[in-house]
């Protein structure tokens, strides 16, 4: 295999903003025309393959394996990311009758979305731990209806009118493969010409916290991106997020700290004044950190509800604020899990992908001063509250070490929810988890997890899925599981059983290599067997 071709400094920070990267990736020749017509041939005469989509058309491998694909996701992921096994091609058929462009634009405003996590919900994300590539074998001019991304909307809880109004076609040449932010919104766009369209999707996860650069890093000082696309300077946020992937222990090392008039700041936040000053006062609060404590209140008070560009910078206003801001923002926490508890389940859980409280976001920002916070929050009164607390920790990754012992505790309680989040969380931080309660949450059954709750799956299947993953994050650590992993590749969710083998592959021992190599020979497909040709 050549080497992968690692991003640059520009393409990361345009990443970081944008949310989205196009680029052509190096194939042996002919494999888009292969792959084209291999698919073409499964989407006329057959159900949609789903997840085995990859081994019905093997050959899409080299596009996966070219060095531009495998060095955008080792810069944006970590050198050891995770293929997930959802996988997916979305076809659009030849197109029969001529489409008018008034019932084009609108077919595509209402296309627009952004995507739920799978098989069961997720908490959506500002941290880059999931990427999605999107790979068309033939040639996609916006007439054949490619793919739309709307710049810089990875960071919200929904798209608004603003926001379908953006959405910019992904055209390109045959092999053509985008990377995008997991939570970028996006739409299928309208094909207008009578032949096929083909993109298939695959996603990529983060298995470890960035303790260095893993692009061609230059520099390791942000500045902003040359080409920004999205509507709003939420440079706090970008900046905070460069620091996070460079694997600096201050996410806001690259912040420039100054002082500033914080009443006049403040003022400035009101909702009648213009957004865009708005943006520049919550962001110049940030750089007077706890000296800003005086714009707690108002800056908590642009969470849940304000214009999406505000309610980010507040967070990550918040989020620099620190110690001051835990206090404000552990009540917010605790406010809307009193309001969940009026509902049977949380109202913001949603089995697609979940919004966690922007408050819960800003105290992941705060960082190690909300660690003793959160942890009590664990044992909050409210299921909701204690997810989001969960949820928290775990964005800390391994500076939340001191929280373990009371996420380990979270996996014994019946809240499917609970327990699926502190699966997670654990999988993050990754140091002094201890192996064997992971090792038992990969057969774990409870009575309240057994009714279907999304596309076929019941919750038992995503919290042996949660549990599997981490177990994959732990690399070696998780060693002494290769017994239940063994085991977990026959568990009736082929989730559980795919990251049990990424688990096996990254232990490496000859045992688990063997265990890896057999369930895989036992799984090998023949793509020349169709229903013409048995043999
Ligand atoms: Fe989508």
């Amino acid at each position: 295999m050549t080497d992968p071709i690692l991003l640059t400094d520009g393409q990361m920070r345009e990443f970081i903003a944008n949310g989205y990267l196009v680029f052509e990736p190096t194939v042996p020749e002919g494999t888009h025309e292969a792959c084209y017509e291999r698919l073409n041939q499964i989407i006329d005469s057959e159900p949609n393959p789903g997840n085995n989509i990859l081994p019905r058309v093997p050959a899409m491998r080299h596009v996966l394996n070219s060095p531009e694909v495998r060095g955008a996701l080792i810069s944006v992921l970590g050198p050891n990311y995770l293929e997930h096994p959802h996988r997916y091609c979305h076809p659009l058929k030849p197109v029969e009758e001529p489409v008018p462009a008034a019932a084009a634009k609108e077919r595509l405003r209402r296309n627009c979305h952004q995507d739920g996590y799978t098989p069961m919900g997720h908490p959506r994300q500002h941290y880059l731990r999931y990427a999605r590539i999107m790979y068309y074998p033939q040639d996609s001019p916006v007439e054949l209806g490619p793919t739309h991304v709307i710049p810089g909307t990875q960071f919200n809880r929904g798209l608004t009118d603003e926001d379908r109004a953006r959405a910019l076609p992904l055209a390109g040449r045959a092999g053509t493969v985008s990377l995008t932010h997991f939570d970028v919104g996006h739409a299928a766009g309208v094909s207008l010409l009578p032949i096929h369209r083909q993109m298939i999707k695959f996603i990529y996860m983060r298995a470890s916290e960035p303790t260095a650069p893993t692009w061609d890093c230059k520099s390791t000082h942000w500045q902003k991106p040359q080409c920004v696309e999205s509507p709003y300077d939420l440079e706090l946020a970008w900046a905070h997020t460069w620091d996070w992937l460079c694997g600096k222990r201050d996410r806001y090392a690259s912040w420039p700290k100054a002082a500033g008039d914080v009443a006049a700041l403040i003022a400035q936040l009101g909702p009648e004044v213009d957004l865009a000053r708005r943006l520049v006062a919550a962001q110049q609060l940030a750089g007077c950190g706890v000296d800003a404590a005086e714009a707690v209140p108002t800056l908590v008070e642009c969470l849940g509800t304000d214009h999406q560009a505000m309610r980010t910078a507040a967070t990550y206003a918040l989020g620099a604020i620190g110690a001051p801001a835990v206090g404000p923002l552990a009540q917010a926490l605790r406010a809307a899990g009193r309001e969940a508890d009026q509902h049977e389940a949380p109202p913001a859980w949603n089995e697609g992908a979940t919004n966690m409280e922007d408050a819960a976001q800003a105290l992941a920002a705060v960082g190690e001063p909300a660690i003793e916070t959160l942890c009590a929050l664990l044992a909050a009164e409210s299921e909701w509250t204690q997810v989001n607390a969960a949820f928290a920790l775990g964005e800390m990754d391994s500076h939340a070490v001191a929280a373990v012992p009371a996420l380990t505790r979270c996996l014994e309680e019946g809240s499917h929810r609970l327990v699926r989040t502190a699966l997670v969380a654990l999988g993050n931080i990754a140091q002094g988890v201890p192996v064997e309660a992971l090792g038992r949450m990969l057969s774990a059954d409870h009575p309240d997890w057994q009714a279907e709750a999304s596309r076929r799956w019941v919750p038992r299947d995503q919290v042996r899925t949660n549990a599997a993953v981490a177990c994959a994050q732990l690399g070696q650590a998780a060693a002494p599981l290769e017994a239940q992993l063994f085991r977990a590749l026959d568990d009736p969710c082929g989730h559980v059983g795919a990251f049990a083998l990424s688990a096996l592959q990254r232990i490496g021992s000859p045992t688990a290599t063997q265990a890896a190599m057999d369930y895989l020979y036992s799984q090998r497909w023949d793509a020349a067997i169709d229903g013409e040709r048995q043999f």
